[in-house]
């Protein structure tokens, strides 16, 4: 079976990528192995609870969300292929080698409130190619369809790396040597599925077109859709779009009336556009109810996006429910 290593040294050249990019790659993977074995103590490591601090996001950081950004910046900046970093955690940019081609994003610890309850998390993972001249912030802010990678490491009952370099979806498991092996080779989003993922406590907020939606769900086999449903929210994105690879279904943070002004929860830049790529890359889709993820010119870092991905019939399904 495929080590990481011994698939990128092959997929690489294939696809005619450079193997700086393989590089940078496995600088991602060895720190998410860093992580891991945090995650996995837990307590053992001193990793739960909160860190006393805030982000940019105004949110209360976890000690394991810190812990995770600091394991992400230490270990990428070692690597001379990268120019520049962006965090969930950090609020600007990080200029780590002038001469780097590539640019890294990530949410180091995605599905924080899960951490000190043992349910899964994440990291998230983005990759750019460094524009010509000087690092600015506009050099991150390119459209999900510049990714030259993107992925994710979800720490579950596995621990697995899910990446893609343009050219189809491959899972890794590690295995008991800390190696990652290849273990399945471009799994397909179902065109159509009878699973959804909402906050559904959030119901009340939100607006008409994702309440018929919802409503619509709900009404199972005695409504217009003519089937049941099933729901799950696990609150870890990364745990509910593994789950939508491997077998289908729609995840959805719409915006809601709480806050016109943010137009969702979700961010664009490390968590939205890495998975959307993922999603079509599978077969799936992804939309913010009005263009293509991957089509969304970011005009910030940090900006939040109604999020709608997964099988290709629900999200263009709910998608023309906004048309109306
Ligand atoms: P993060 O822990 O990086 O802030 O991300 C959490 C996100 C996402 O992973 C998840 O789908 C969503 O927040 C859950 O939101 P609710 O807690 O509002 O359900
Ligand atoms: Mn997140
Ligand atoms: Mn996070």
């Amino acid at each position: 079976m495929n080590t990481l290593n011994q698939f990128l040294a092959q997929h690489l050249p294939e696809h005619k990528l450079p193997q700086e990019l393989a590089s940078v790659l496995e600088s991602v993977a060895a720190a998410c192995l860093d992580i891991n074995a945090k995650v996995c103590l837990g307590a053992l490591s001193g990793v739960l609870g909160m860190a006393g601090t805030g982000n940019i996001q105004g949110e209360d950081q976890k000690k394991l969300d810190v812990i995770a950004n600091n394991i992400m910046i230490d270990v990428l900046k070692a690597n001379t292929n990268i120019a520049g970093l962006a965090s969930e955690e950090e609020d600007t940019y990080v200029a780590t080698h002038e001469n780097g081609d590539y640019l890294v994003l990530f949410d180091p610890l995605d599905g924080s409130s899960n951490i000190d309850v043992n349910i899964s998390v994440g990291t998230i993972f983005s990759i750019l190619a460094k524009p010509e001249g000087a690092l600015t912030t506009e050099s991150f802010l390119q459209k999900g369809r510049e990714q030259v990678a993107a992925g994710y490491v979800l720490y579950g009952p596995q621990t697995q790396l899910v990446l893609t370099v343009g050219h189809g979806v491959f899972v890794f498991t590690l295995d008991d040597a800390n190696q990652f092996l290849l273990t399945k080779e471009n799994p397909r989003v179902p065109e159509s599925t009878k699973e959804f993922a909402i906050n559904m406590s959030n119901q009340r907020h939100w607006f008409a077109p994702v309440q018929q939606y919802i409503d619509e769900l709900l009404a199972g086999e005695t409504g217009v859709r003519g089937k049941n449903y099933n729901m799950r929210w696990v609150a870890s994105m990364v745990a509910e779009i593994h789950r939508i690879l491997m077998r289908g279904g729609v995840f959805m943070y719409p915006q809601d009336k709480r806050d016109p002004s943010k137009p969702g929860k979700l961010r664009l830049m490390y968590e939205a556009n890495p998975m959307s790529l993922l999603m079509e890359q599978a077969g799936g889709a992804s939309n913010n109810a009005i263009e293509a993820m991957l089509d969304i010119q970011p005009t910030g870092l940090h900006q939040r996006v109604a999020v709608f991905m997964g099988s290709r019939e629900e999200v263009e399904y709910v998608y023309h429910l906004h048309q109306k």
